[in-house]
């Protein structure tokens, strides 16, 4: 049997590179979404609606923009590098409309069951039930490409005992140090009175503005420090890393040192928390112990009275309320995907989880590739391994991740940026060859080795392949200095690090040092 009709689940981040693929494969996407728009998580709205995640208002994005662009249409070079999320909209927006992704959507429609129909070993079809304003619907198709993410249901701990707190904007306390923690203390901080930020674990805090002025994320993720990482010992690596951040603040004495070690748990990207704790608008606490009517005594005893409310950034968990528990199996936060895609024990491979993983950089990307190998699964051109060699890899993952990891709740979601793409992409045989590309094309084969390992890398080459790949890649380095350098700093002369007078000048400036350190002796 042919596939042709595809389901998509979600008009997101993750659900919008995928109608595009089904649409590059020739299959017949429809993609269901709950809103009345395109974006999912980025859409902000000012209401709680249950089961729906939703940004806050002033949040910017922790990934440069050319490390989470869609690999072919990369992000405009005037777009900062580290967009708002009214931008990360715009562009989901235009990449929409560039590729005409609109007319495949039906938005405000709800997905409330998934089933297999009663033929599935045979046609692999599935039957999808949906609501919309009120009626309901089903029909069948071939396949089905869930796209919900995993931010759908608050993760609140169990433990949590809120008394009557009235919200005032006085004194508040926020619970969890993760990005959303970082990000909303230090918003708060500027209009709150005092504001408690209550982390168990503390955390290892990264700045988005990196070496040379150059975003993080684009400093770090290249093939070549990727090679470095491996051949270089854990204890090296981290040791290095935390001298590099305690540098710029000493985590111990701005109360966040986390007792596990650099590499062992993502950092957390908050450029302006060390500036909150320095100016005294955000106190750092351990875990809370008690909440009594109106304080919060904490574990080390200390106690803040008058505290007007209490704020939990303690995560979320994923659920897929629409799949049979046969399907896949959620314990413990935990879900068995081959390649983070696939669960392994369908009869026919016609379903797939797009972007539930949580990598250390960008998931739209991640997704894309995702998502392109799934379609090419579906199609049939990509044959899945048997089910134990599957179940082996999902188990092989779980122990790698266990001993590089200390436990959290996403333990297992956690992939490592270059190394999954290039896992992800050599799976849909879109991985760019480097040994080929150095012998035909030097220039490019250099920037895509020690350059930022960008999302365009992977239309070099293979099914899928972008003709304007090679370009993108060639300019990307002008594309994140563009939307800084707004301005033409005066021509001054920059010393030529080589020229005989400057090399002069620099013996001379050592020579005066050593001088002066005999003479104070
Ligand atoms: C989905 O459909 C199956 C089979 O018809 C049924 O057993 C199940 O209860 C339904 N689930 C939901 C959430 O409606
Ligand atoms: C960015 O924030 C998200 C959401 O909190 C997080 O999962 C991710 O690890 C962060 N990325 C980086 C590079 O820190
Ligand atoms: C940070 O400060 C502590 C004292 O509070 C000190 O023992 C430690 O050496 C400092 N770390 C660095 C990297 O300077």
């Amino acid at each position: 049997t042919m596939v042709k009709r595809v389901a998509i689940i979600g008009a997101g981040s993750c659900g919008l590179p995928a109608i595009k693929c089904c649409l590059d494969e020739g299959l017949e996407p429809t993609c269901f979404e709950q809103n009345d728009d395109i974006g999912g998580l980025w859409k902000f709205h000012d209401e709680t609606i249950e089961g729906r995640a939703s940004i806050y208002k002033s949040l910017t994005i922790n990934t440069s923009k050319e490390m989470m662009t869609f690999s072919d249409f990369p992000i405009p070079e005037d777009y900062p590098n580290y967009m708002h999320n009214t931008q990360v909209m715009d562009y989901f927006r235009a990449y929409a409309k560039h590729f005409g992704l609109l007319s495949y959507i039906c938005f405000k429609t709800t997905v409330l069951n998934v089933t297999k129909q009663p033929d599935f070993s045979v046609t692999g079809q599935w039957n999808v039930v949906t609501e919309s304003s009120g009626k309901k619907e089903s029909s069948v198709f071939d396949a089905v490409l869930v796209c919900t993410g995993h931010h759908v249901e608050p993760h609140l701990p169990l433990s949590f005992f809120p008394g009557k707190l009235s919200i005032g904007r006085q004194k508040v306390v926020m619970i969890g140090l993760g990005n959303s923690g970082a990000d909303i203390t230090v918003d708060l901080s500027h209009t709150t009175k005092k504001i408690f930020l209550s982390t168990r674990s503390g955390s290892w805090v990264l700045n988005r503005v990196s070496d040379n002025g150059y975003p993080l994320d684009v400093t770090y993720f290249t093939r070549f420090r990727n090679v470095i990482r491996h051949v270089t010992p854990l204890c090296l690596l981290n040791r290095w890393g935390e001298n590099k951040l305690n540098s710029r603040f000493n985590h111990t004495n701005y109360g966040l040192k986390p007792s596990h070690r650099f590499l062992s748990k993502y950092p957390i990207v908050g450029d302006d928390l060390p500036n909150g704790i320095i100016s005294g608008r955000i106190i750092v606490k351990p875990n809370v112990k008690e909440f009594t009517e109106t304080s919060v005594i904490f574990e080390d005893g200390t106690k803040e009275d008058n505290i007007d409310a209490v704020i939990f950034a303690t995560g979320y968990s994923f659920s897929f309320p629409f799949l049979e528990e046969s399907v896949i199996q959620i314990k413990n936060n935990h879900i068995s995907l081959y390649k983070y895609v696939f669960p392994p024990f369908l009869e026919k491979p016609t379903l797939a989880i797009i972007g539930l993983l949580q990598p250390l950089g960008a998931i739209m990307p991640i997704a894309e590739l995702q998502a392109r190998g799934a379609t090419r699964v579906f199609k049939g051109l990509i044959k899945l391994p048997p089910e134990d060699v599957m179940m082996a890899d999902i188990i092989q993952k779980i122990k790698e991740n266990e001993k590089r990891y200390v436990p959290s709740q996403h333990i297992n979601l956690q992939v490592q940026y270059v190394e999954y793409m290039d896992e992800i992409s050599s799976f849909s045989g879109v991985k760019p060859n480097l040994l080929f590309l150095f012998l035909r094309d030097p220039k490019l084969a250099w920037e895509v080795f020690f350059g930022p390992c960008t999302p365009i890398q992977f239309r070099l080459m293979g099914p899928g392949k972008w003709d304007g790949a090679r370009e993108a890649i060639l300019c990307q380095r002008k594309r994140i200095i563009k939307a800084t350098k707004t301005r033409e700093p005066p021509n001054t002369r920059e010393e030529d690090p080589l020229s005989l007078g400057f090399m002069f000048l620099k013996t001379l400036w050592f020579l005066a040092f050593f001088m002066a350190i005999f003479v104070y002796l």
